[in-house]
């Protein structure tokens, strides 16, 4: 199971001083050599953290790959490509949001998925979409011609006691019907240690991605024990 890396809120406090300070190419610098796989960052459309010269310092920095999270449309598919990304999650979107709130609409965006996906396919990027857990997602998925699927579990981070228990059976379910469909599944959004851990019981789960609470928590313990401690429990 891979970890990957968050570094968006490292950029969300530099930019609340607009200037250098603290940098997340060193975040990413560090998060690879405490044993992150992937480094992972949402380019917004309102720039709120990552901005495009990070995007290119954090891939000339790093050895391990870089996953970009990128909204549908035109000018961040056309951006993933030229920048000779290897990894796109496409995530929904909205401008007034204050994280990313749910999956993606796939029935809403499905004519520009299908336009869109195939160039990057054409251009060796390896495409995943950022959904709800359900078996409707996983269809159309599987229409679009997607081969992984990040599973957004933040209803179940949100959760407690029965509720709780109740969403990742549900959880269990979905993957294991993604999985007999030959979809590889990721993970994340919400996920502090307690939460991974449940999250993980579900062995069919091949990435989990981590931002808020492994940068939040690192302002007491520091970046790298954080996310050796992550890596620890997922290992
Ligand atoms: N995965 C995806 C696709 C995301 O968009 C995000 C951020 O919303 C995360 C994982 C990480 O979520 P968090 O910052 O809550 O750990």
């Amino acid at each position: 199971m891979r970890l990957g890396v968050n570094i968006d809120h490292v950029a969300t406090i530099r930019n609340a001083r607009g200037g250098f300070h603290p940098d997340p190419i060193r975040a990413a610098m560090i998060a690879e050599a405490a044993g992150a796989d992937l480094i992972v960052a949402h380019l917004r459309e309102d720039r709120r953290h990552i901005n495009e010269k990070d995007i290119s310092n954090i891939i000339r920095n790093i050895n391990i790959p870089l996953q970009l999270e990128i909204a549908p449309t035109n000018y961040m598919i056309k951006f993933a490509i030229k920048s000779k990304i290897k990894k796109v999650c496409i995530v929904p979107e909205k401008r007034e949001e204050l994280t990313t709130e749910g999956g993606l609409n796939i029935s809403y965006n499905f004519n520009f998925l299908k336009e869109n996906l195939l160039n990057l396919f054409r251009n060796d990027i390896e495409v995943s979409l950022f959904l709800d857990p359900n078996v409707e997602n996983i269809n159309l998925s599987l229409e679009l011609g997607v081969n992984a699927i990040e599973f957004h579990t933040g209803e179940i981070a949100n959760a407690s006691g029965s509720e709780e228990m109740t969403l990742i059976k549900k959880f269990e379910a979905v993957v294991e019907y993604a999985i007999s469909k030959n979809i590889s599944i990721r993970a994340g959004h919400g996920l502090n240690y307690e939460k991974t851990k449940k999250i993980i019981n579900c062995k069919n789960i091949e990435e989990i991605n981590i931002g808020h609470f492994i940068i939040g928590e690192s302002i007491f313990y520091g970046l790298s024990d954080v996310i050796k401690k992550m890596k620890k429990i997922i290992d």
